[in-house]
């Protein structure tokens, strides 16, 4: 018998063409030279090298033992007291011993709370769009994704309590309130509330991502869900932007019975995250060295906002649009009639700009009038020129469209 299986003997849920598309666009950000609006990965000048490495000077100078260690399922003392404190003091709320757990990054709390709460054909409600990362969890546990649309404001709540009245059942529902990733929006305050108002009453559990909420460009935020219903929400977090990604690190905050059974499903997948990272970002948050990243973290995205903003109102032809972010990554472009945002996205990368089509933040495949620019990691300087390459595109399409009409 072969010893490399074929693709018969792959599991169900190792197919699939989402998997395929995030290893795309991962491949796009290795050609040399693109001038890329494509990946969500946070500006290495924020990357904090000489504290970092300061940090790993003192630990193996003072034989400390615990960051070299395996670490509790939950997380190391010292890192969960850190984390309940930032909590506390950006959220209002100090989580208690048995809400907290230390993951390793935001994906890994995704996957917990699949395993945790999602048989086959459970229904998760997803925005649409969303987070790609979100509906390749929840795909891989066989769940059945219902999108409900957004629109500025955030997720359409009124939109929400409609299917809900014509019977669909939700187990959970994943909302990125803050900076949504793609589409660069927040949700208001009165739809929050009007959100745990609904999973009260229909019980079912809300999962709060917060990935970007640290990074508003005016460092201003809305109350987050998990403060407004501790009793109704699981909160994930990441370090990734706001730290590094390299360290693979995260929270999951929410009420004991269920933080226990994800402590469980986190047992038998890396059983801890590194201690290494928990260690390192516990220095950083005690030492006040999170506050001065998150300064000028927020400075540098909102230039390279702005800078791409104004590139897009200079050179996109009329019928284009675009959100306008208040903190994040990215703005989510509408294109104009007849111009398709797959097609876009491959000519875009031939011509050198790097671009993800809408239709990859779909659980239904829709979106192809839809694209995510990322203004996170693309070279400040080379913004200009890369939105004009890519309105030329879209003028190109649009006009290849008209003609064959
Ligand atoms: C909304 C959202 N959640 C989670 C993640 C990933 O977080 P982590 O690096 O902690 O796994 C990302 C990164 O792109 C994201 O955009």
């Amino acid at each position: 018998m072969a010893v490399t299986p074929d693709a018969q003997r792959f599991a169900r849920r190792a197919g699939g063409d989402v998997g395929e598309g995030i290893a795309a666009i991962l491949s796009l950000l290795g050609l040399p030279g693109l001038i890329s609006f494509a990946g969500g990965f946070p500006d290495p000048s924020t990357f904090p090298r000489e504290r970092a490495a300061a940090l790993l000077g003192e630990f193996a100078a003072s034989g400390e033992t615990s960051a070299f260690q395996y670490a509790p399922t939950r997380g190391l003392v010292g890192p969960l007291d850190a984390v309940a404190a930032r909590l506390e003091a950006t959220q209002g709320r100090r989580p208690a011993d048995n809400e907290l757990l230390i993951a390793s990054g935001a994906i890994e709390g995704l996957e917990l709370v699949s395993k945790t709460f999602l048989d086959a054909g459970d229904v998760a409600v997803v925005e649409g769009p969303t987070y790609l990362g979100a509906i390749m969890a929840f795909r891989g546990y066989d769940a059945e994704l219902v999108a409900v649309p957004m629109d500025e404001h955030g997720l359409q709540v009124d939109k929400l309590e409609r299917r809900l009245a014509d019977g669909v059942r939700p187990k959970l529902l994943y909302t990125i309130p803050d900076h949504q990733n793609p589409a660069g929006v927040s949700m208001s305050s009165e739809r929050r509330e009007q959100l745990v108002e609904l999973a009260r009453r229909h019980g079912f559990l809300i999962v709060e991502d917060v990935a970007y909420r640290e990074l508003a460009f005016d460092g201003a935020a809305l109350p987050s869900l998990w403060s407004l219903a501790p009793d109704a929400v699981v909160q994930l977090g990441t370090t990734s932007k706001t730290f590094f990604p390299g360290v693979r690190l995260g929270w999951a905050v929410g009420p004991a019975e269920i933080s226990a059974q994800l402590v469980n499903a986190k047992q038998n997948t890396d059983q801890c995250a590194g201690a290494l990272g928990q260690r390192l970002f516990e220095e950083y948050v005690r030492r006040g060295w999170i506050e001065e990243q998150l300064a000028q973290s927020r400075a540098l995205y909102r230039r390279k906002s702005e800078r791409m903003l104004a590139a897009l109102e200079r050179y996109m032809p009329h019928g284009t649009t675009w959100t306008r972010p208040q903190g994040g990554f990215f703005s989510w472009l509408t294109l104009p009639d007849g111009v398709d945002s797959a097609d876009l996205a491959r000519r875009a990368v031939e011509s050198g700009v790097g671009i993800v089509p809408g239709g990859l933040f779909f659980a239904d495949g829709s979106g192809a009038d839809k694209a995510r620019l990322s203004f996170s990691m693309v070279d400040e300087e080379r913004i200009d020129e890369g939105i004009a390459l890519l309105a030329s595109l879209v003028s190109a399409q649009r006009e290849v469209w008209r003609t064959e009409r």
